[in-house]
């Protein structure tokens, strides 16, 4: 009997063309991006001349290159077992109010679609996006992002000396602050006007762009807020609400520089001293129950648990 694709470590391209709602042979080659994380399957969509060329080379004045294929789109594979139709819309109503806030300027928009899925017999709801793909490096979001932090970037996109509007390294840097400025400001009116946050505290769900945008790609596991003391705990007992507002207040101090208002209601909610030990707590927890104790007579740990430890470096702090 065939594996479900959602209890897969990871998808091949024929993987997806043997799905039943995939058409064949298709236009694209899909290839699994090179950074993962556990909710999903992010595959890159590609097309099959730039795959060529990256394989192949291409000749240009003399000189044999291998260009990277860029994906087209992205592939979300949406790993949740969904019990019912309700539940799988209110995950998309979700990903629509994150979208409403945050897109197109700081959200990589996904078409996402339910499907039919058959799988051992049974038809499976599934749910899919074929979402923008982002060229940018992954902004830690714990990171100290300062003007040295921030001119780290600038050297490693090789924006110096490349012909932008933005011609000294102060200048994207004053721009990326400015746009980082509206980003968290439109953060702020979610958790206030919708009551919900994206998961903003794991590694890789923010990217930033050679333009200066801070955009989020990982549109998955929002939560909803609620300004009462019980600290929430997502699927994987990871305190992700307040994790992910925490790191909304460090950005905002550390790229906007902005000071602590005692009136603010989210920073009187969330960054109780009190609340922030037991979220510290929290997440210790979380990181003992995915990483099982080293038993050196016990045999090879198995796949699935590397993942998740991989998932829970992702996770600092
Ligand atoms: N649209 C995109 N463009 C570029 N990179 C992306 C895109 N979507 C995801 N990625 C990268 O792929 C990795 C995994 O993505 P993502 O965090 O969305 O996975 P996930 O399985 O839904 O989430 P998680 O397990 O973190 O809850 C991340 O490092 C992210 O930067
Ligand atoms: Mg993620």
């Amino acid at each position: 009997m065939k594996e479900d694709i959602r209890d897969k470590l990871s998808l091949s391209h024929d993987d997806v063309l043997d799905l039943n709602f995939i058409r064949k042979p298709g236009s694209y080659v899909y290839r699994r991006h090179y950074r993962m994380g556990l909710r999903s399957h992010i595959m890159e969509l590609l097309s099959p001349e730039d795959l060529g060329k990256e394989n192949h080379g291409v000749v240009v004045e003399g000189l044999k290159t291998f260009p990277k294929a860029k994906p087209i789109k992205m592939l979300r594979i949406f790993r949740t077992k969904f019990a019912s139709l309700t539940d799988a819309r209110q995950e998309l109503s979700r990903v629509k109010i994150v979208e409403a806030y945050l897109a197109p300027a700081h959200m990589a928009r996904s078409d996402e679609f339910l499907v039919s899925y058959l799988v051992g017999g049974k038809v499976e709801l599934l749910l899919c996006g074929v979402q923008e793909y982002v060229e940018g490096e992954t902004l830690d979001p714990w990171a100290a992002l300062n003007e040295d932090h921030l001119l780290s970037f600038y050297k490693r996109m090789g924006l110096e000396g490349r012909e932008s509007p933005e011609k000294t390294a102060a200048q994207w840097i004053r721009k990326v602050r400015e746009k980082a400025d509206h980003f968290l400001g439109r953060l702020r009116a979610m958790v206030m006007e919708a009551g919900h946050v994206p998961d903003l505290a794991g590694v890789g769900n923010l990217l930033l762009t050679a333009g200066g945008e801070i955009k989020l790609v990982d549109i998955n596991n929002i939560s909803t807020v609620h300004f009462d003391t019980r600290i929430a705990l997502d699927d994987r007992g990871y305190p992700v609400c307040d994790k992910s507002i925490q790191a909304l207040f460090h950005m905002e101090q550390k790229l906007l520089g902005r000071p602590f208002n005692s009136h603010d209601v989210i920073r009187k909610t969330f960054l109780d001293p009190g609340r922030v030990r037991d979220v510290k707590e929290a997440v210790e927890r979380f990181h003992l129950s995915v990483e099982p104790p080293v038993d050196p007579s016990l045999p090879a740990t198995p796949l699935f648990s590397s993942q998740l430890r991989l998932n829970r470096s992702r996770r600092c702090r």
